[in-house]
């Protein structure tokens, strides 16, 4: 097995969908390893989405992901983080296939519900950006 990193987005918390969402996790067959109740300072949100510094929705979506509370997570199956970027669907939810998480909860391009990290390496430094290696067993 392996890991992925994934965030319920202020969004979907803020519309009370934390808990549906979880459930369509756990349903898909992720197990939950490490999971918290957070709130980002919009520099915060910036050194997560640094990759993305240079792209014309930077300063927009550091405001939004800063906006209210988040709902972080590390998750372990076979094949996770290509396995729950399938689950999540298209980034855009106009996108997004049928039963997805963006699909069923996803309001725009960028209030799009949920995160999902998109390689192991990532995974990796996005899970450590919020869990304490102890909370990572
Ligand atoms: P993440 O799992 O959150 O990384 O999404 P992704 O991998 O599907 O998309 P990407 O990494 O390209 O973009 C990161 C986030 O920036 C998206 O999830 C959106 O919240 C936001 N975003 C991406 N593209 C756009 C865009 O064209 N406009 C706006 N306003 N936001 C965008
Ligand atoms: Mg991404």
């Amino acid at each position: 097995t392996n890991r992925t990193f994934t965030m319920i987005k202020p969004d979907a918390v803020a519309d009370g969908h934390t808990g549906a969402i979880i459930k369509m996790i756990e349903e898909a067959g992720f197990r939950i390893i490490a999971l918290k109740k957070t709130q980002l300072t919009s520099e915060q949100a910036g050194k997560f989405y640094a990759v993305h510094s240079e792209r014309p929705f930077y300063s927009s979506l550091c405001a939004y992901m800063s906006s209210g509370p988040i709902v972080p997570m590390i998750l372990e199956k076979e094949n996770a983080v290509a396995d729950f970027r399938t689950l999540i669907g298209a980034t855009n939810p106009a996108q997004a296939a049928e039963g997805t998480v963006r699909k069923l909860f996803a309001k725009s391009i960028e209030a799009n519900a949920i995160h999902g990290s998109d390689s192991d390496e990532n995974a990796a430094i996005e899970g450590s950006f919020f869990f304490a290696g102890v909370e990572q067993y």
